[in-house]
């Protein structure tokens, strides 16, 4: 049986369902970067960012930002919830909620991160105060690098 852990967090998927459910698919996805925020660890910079990650089979991951002293391999809370949702066997993401303290975007390494997983993965900004906008990956990074190699 599943226990309820703060890694994975079962959440209803959103095909279904209508606009009043979308709302409510949101505000768990922004409570659950709300919680993994507070885990952040961000000695240096004090800049403290929670992410969400939906999966297509309804799952939820939960990242946040991880400094270091050694300041340029510090990792950022998408990557860090794209990891761990990888880590668990799954690839197909749906959304993924950013909560910052100012609603900021995410960095350009986190857009190409997110891409590699489809451009068309809905990316929600959310601030403290839980206003929030709704764009995609690929309006955030448009001509994105893909590999050509062969
Ligand atoms: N940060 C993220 O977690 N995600 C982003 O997309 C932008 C930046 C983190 C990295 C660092 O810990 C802090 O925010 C300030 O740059």
């Amino acid at each position: 049986m599943d226990a309820p852990s703060a890694k994975k967090t079962p959440a209803a998927p959103p095909e279904s369902g209508d606009s009043s459910d979308i709302a409510g698919i949101v505000n768990v996805l922004i409570e659950v970067a709300n919680n993994t925020r507070q885990n952040a660890y961000a000695p240096y910079s004090g800049y403290r960012v929670g992410a969400a990650l939906l999966t297509s089979q309804g799952n939820v991951y939960g990242g946040c930002n991880v400094e270091n002293a050694s300041y340029g391999i510090s990792l950022c809370a998408e990557r860090a919830a794209v990891a761990k949702a990888v880590s668990e066997g799954e690839r197909d993401f749906e959304a993924i909620v950013v909560v910052t303290d100012d609603g900021g975007t995410p960095c350009g390494a986190c857009r190409q991160f997110l891409r590699e997983f489809g451009e068309d993965i809905i990316v929600i900004l959310a601030d403290k105060r839980g206003r929030y906008r709704i764009t995609t990956v690929g309006e955030l990074l448009p001509e994105a690098f893909v590999l050509n190699s062969k």
